[in-house]
């Protein structure tokens, strides 16, 4: 029986080498929306004083632990937004948003999502809840698997992990 063994041996290695390569496939789009460009100048006692491109670096570390590919986006204007979610649509498996103020406002955005039909998580850097009241509703929220807000540039990891870990169970 000890072929049988050696055979088992080699089918979870072609398993595992097949889950892995699945795994490269994956591509993430991180979009980040108006004023977070500012990230490090802006507000530093509420978002901290990592900058855009220092998240950017935690998420391509993060993605590459991950084994997933990630776009970066950057955009002030809703209308690029709404397209590059648009765009996603046989490229990307999964979405990580942080859409800055349009969170609060923009339907357009929160209809984006919901036409293209692929798993979104929201993130924030700060905890919108303990902020003014404007900012306790999100349309983004309803239309997302889940949300991640408070935790600074942590938030965006701990989303990346979160997406990746749903979308490789769905
Ligand atoms: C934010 C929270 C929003 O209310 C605000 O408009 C932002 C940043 C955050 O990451 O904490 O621009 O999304």
């Amino acid at each position: 029986m000890r072929w049988l063994t050696g055979f088992k041996y080699h089918v979870k290695t072609l398993l595992n080498f097949v889950a892995r390569e699945i795994l490269k496939l994956l591509n993430i789009l991180v979009l980040h929306g108006p004023n977070l460009n500012l990230l490090g100048q802006r507000e530093p006692g509420v978002y901290g004083s990592a900058t855009l491109n220092d998240i950017n670096k935690l998420l391509e570390r993060e993605a590459q632990a991950l084994q997933v590919q990630v776009s970066i986006q950057q955009s002030n204007h809703e209308g690029v937004l709404v397209d590059a979610i648009h765009s996603m649509l046989g490229q990307h498996q999964g979405l990580l948003i942080n859409a800055g103020a349009y969170t609060h406002t923009s339907v357009a955005i929160r209809d984006a999502i919901a036409a293209v039909n692929i798993p979104a998580v929201e993130v924030h850097l700060s905890n919108i809840y303990r902020r003014e009241a404007f900012r306790h509703h999100s349309f983004i929220a309803a239309v997302a698997i889940g949300q991640i807000s408070g935790f600074g540039s942590e938030s965006y990891r701990l989303g990346l992990q979160a997406l990746v870990s749903y979308v490789i169970k769905n």
